[in-house]
């Protein structure tokens, strides 16, 4: 099975311009579409970067939800992405493209993919990539790309939340959830979050959430609104979620989709929207062009990288396994008991 086009490259424009990069490289796939027995260790070609890519000698790569809905052959990788699951990694570049201009071998970064982090090698575009901030150990900015593309680009590209604006996030403890409540204290918002349990209710709270409802028991849209409403909502509910979202946002709020776990189909009642001046909007990180992640890239290392060197936010690193057992990371992660970002470790 072909990993990638640019795996099977022999442009010599594009050979990697070091000699040190094995042929093969161990890998996890999805044998066929189905549970976590179905990632499978494996041995596949090592991707040459094409014009535009580097090459990372992977460290770590994190774990997404998407990987899961991929494996189940719900989600499958855009048209031209290797086939192998994983979105983000961290490394070292080893080789380089003919027109990467901006890195050099021997660089540490993480990086955003549109597949393949599931491998001691990834080719990754070079806009996509950040630097590893300085102070965060290299594995566990494996786990940064992916949540912090989204929450950055729908909460404040999108979404254009303001310091002293109110946030309201589900799935607080997801790697999702705890990025959007560390990076949304840490820009000056108020955050409201729910979670599915007393204990991750608590979790969320020493993340630094304002305030936390159980959301299995709580009235929480009729709680928020009394307490002052919110302005923006990151949803991954969807369905039934949404009307009370809308309930709960202030005038002018922004309501913004990057999943849907409670369902597709959402009761919408336009005359609230109308009332209230809302705005609703969505996206998938997967789909945006090279130049819209470039774009994200550069707003995140002026914006948010700073944060991260200064420790004023922290990624949220629930545990780390070995490339081998992939499929017991799926297992952990459909478990649903992990708080923040799960690794797999790929050396
Ligand atoms: N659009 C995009 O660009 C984009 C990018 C990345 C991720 N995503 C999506 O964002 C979501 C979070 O991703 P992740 O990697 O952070 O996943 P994750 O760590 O597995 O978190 C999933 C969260 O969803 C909550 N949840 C699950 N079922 C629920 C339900 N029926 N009602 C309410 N909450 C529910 C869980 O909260 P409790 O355990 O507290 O119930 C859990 O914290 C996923 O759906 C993922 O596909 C979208």
């Amino acid at each position: 099975m072909a990993n990638s086009p640019s795996d099977a490259a022999s442009d010599p424009a594009s050979a990697p311009a070091s000699g040190a990069v094995p042929e093969t490289m161990r890998a996890v796939e999805i044998a066929e579409p189905g549970g976590p027995e179905a990632l499978r260790l494996t041995q596949r070609k090592t991707p040459r970067p094409g014009p535009r890519e580097v090459l990372i000698r992977t460290a770590a790569a994190g774990v997404n939800r998407p990987d899961v809905l991929q494996r189940m052959g719900l989600y499958p990788p855009p048209p031209g992405a290797s086939d192998l699951p994983g979105l983000e990694v961290a490394g070292e570049i080893v080789a380089l493209g003919a027109d990467v201009t901006e890195w050099t071998v021997g660089d540490v970064v993480c990086a955003l993919l549109p597949g393949g982090g599931y491998a001691e090698y990834a080719a990754a575009d070079a806009g996509s990539c950040l630097p590893v901030p300085e102070g965060i150990p290299v594995e566990h900015a494996a786990g940064l790309p992916e949540t912090f593309f989204t929450v950055w680009a729908n909460v404040f590209d999108d979404a254009g939340l303001s310091p002293g604006e109110t946030l309201l996030v589900h799935g607080a403890t997801s790697g999702i959830g705890a990025t959007a409540i560390t990076l949304a204290k840490a820009m000056g918002a108020k955050v409201i979050a729910t979670a599915g349990s007393e204990a991750k209710r608590d979790v969320a709270k020493t993340l630094g959430a304002d305030a936390v409802y159980c959301y299995r028991e709580d009235p929480w849209e009729e709680e928020i609104a009394a307490a002052g409403g919110a302005d923006v909502v990151l949803d991954m509910a969807g369905g039934d979620f949404v009307p009370r979202n809308l309930a709960c946002l202030n005038p002018h709020g922004r309501h913004v989709s990057i999943a849907f776990l409670r369902g597709a189909d959402a009761p919408v009642n336009i005359f609230t929207v109308m009332r209230k001046r809302l705005r609703l909007s969505g996206s998938t990180m997967k789909a945006r062009t090279l130049k819209e992640k470039a774009e994200i890239a550069q707003r995140l290392k002026e914006n948010v990288w700073p944060l991260l060197e200064s420790g004023a936010v922290v990624p949220v690193i629930d545990r780390t396994f070995p490339l081998a057992e992939a499929g017991a990371a799926h297992r952990h992660m459909e478990d649903g008991a992990h708080v923040g970002k799960i690794l797999l470790k790929t050396r």
